[in-house]
């Protein structure tokens, strides 16, 4: 049981462009302290932690590529852990974290709702965490809250509902530039569908988990989570962000549709859509029932930002919960965290 007053320990594990975002921001927060970061890059590690996030001052903390020694050496309450969006490669590395008694919060896609991935890892890994007395967590923006929690918490106000329909439209030209060519921004669409097939472009990882978390949390009986493939947007003119030119014909980004189908109509539709040129960027959020939801958050939520803040938001609800593998409709109302965050680890609620 750790003392109410002493900081929270933090290990950043992943210091790319999400993990720096959310280093950033636990260093502006009061009650946290970074005690130490994991990343196999050759680019980060060997260097301060301030260096490697884009800071003006050392922090002291070495990024290392020795997670084994980190963990040995180091006494952490949780890691935050960023660095693959797939169950099944980064289930070695939060087992590891789990043995050394430390919880996590993971921005892992797959990891927001595992058990259809491989239910058995899934167990696994419950049981793993209840036996070293720490939870495990995966969140984010997406999967991990507009497409999962927020659809959850917006059903609390019907009494019944026919039908689930959530879209997240972006304006790729507003977002980095690995993000633009993720998504085949410029490609000619024969370039798109050989990305596609050499798996170069996924597209979104989570709709799938999305899905299935809402259904989890509704207990509807789901016949079937069906993923459509990922399809190009095609530029109807010439579009164009800071850094890509897209010509009329040419892959402005790309779309995907999930549904979760019962008596084979879709009870839950998910749709992403990320492209240069998106006129409107918007969440919405349309529940068909009593009484009928219509909510729209326009412009979208800026994914990078709001998925930094979910990861520390959920932290002291990730040190307050039962051990085990916990996904987001598992814990408490989502909330930010604002002033220390001793004073919500103290709270008894
Ligand atoms: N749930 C959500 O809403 C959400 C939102 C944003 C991002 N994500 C996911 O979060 C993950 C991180 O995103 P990102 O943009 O920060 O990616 P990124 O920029 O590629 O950063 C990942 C970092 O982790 C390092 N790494 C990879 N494997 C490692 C290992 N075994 N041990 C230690 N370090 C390792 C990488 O090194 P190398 O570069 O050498 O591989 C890289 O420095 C991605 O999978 C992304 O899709 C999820």
């Amino acid at each position: 049981m750790r003392n109410t007053s002493e900081e929270v320990r933090v290990l950043i594990y992943g210091v790319g462009a999400i993990g720096s975002r959310i280093a950033k921001l636990i260093l502006k927060k009061k009650g946290f302290k970074i005690v130490g970061a994991v990343d196999i890059s050759p680019d980060r590690k060997g260097k301060d932690l301030g260096e490697v996030i884009g800071i003006s001052r050392e922090l002291g903390v070495i990024v290392s590529e020795d997670a084994e020694e980190i963990l040995s050496s180091v006494k952490a309450d949780v890691a935050v852990h960023a660095t693959s969006s797939f169950f099944k490669t980064v289930y070695p590395q939060i087992a590891n974290i789990v043995k050394h008694g430390v919880n996590v919060v993971s921005t892992c896609e797959e990891l927001a709702y595992p058990y259809i991935v491989d239910a058995s890892l899934a167990a696994s890994l419950d049981s793993l965490a209840k036996k070293h007395g720490v939870t495990v967590l995966g969140t984010g923006i997406n999967p991990g809250f507009l497409m999962d929690t927020l659809p959850i918490a917006l059903s609390g106000v019907c009494q019944e509902i026919e039908s689930i329909r959530v879209e997240r439209v972006i304006d790729a030209a507003k977002r980095r530039l690995p993000f633009q060519k993720k998504i085949g921004a410029g490609l000619s669409p024969q370039e798109f569908d050989e990305m596609i097939k050499k798996g170069r472009i996924t597209g979104h990882v989570g709709l799938e988990q999305s899905v299935s978390m809402i259904a989890d949390a509704l207990k509807l009986d789901l016949e079937e989570v069906k993923v459509e493939p990922v399809r190009p947007v095609i530029a109807e003119k010439p579009v164009e962000s800071r850094e890509i030119k897209v010509e009329k014909g040419m892959v402005a980004g790309l779309t995907q549709t999930a549904y979760g189908l019962i008596s084979g109509e879709p009870f839950i539709t998910l749709v992403f859509k990320a492209y240069i040129g998106a006129r409107e960027e918007y969440d919405s959020i349309i529940i068909e029932g009593t009484p009928r939801i219509n909510q729209r958050i326009t412009p979208c939520v800026h994914g990078d930002l709001a998925t930094a803040a979910v990861v520390v938001n959920s932290i002291p609800k990730v040190i307050k919960a039962p051990p085990g593998l916990k996904t987001m409709k598992d814990l408490p109302v989502p909330s930010a965290v604002l002033g220390d965050v001793r004073k919500y680890l103290a709270d008894k609620s």
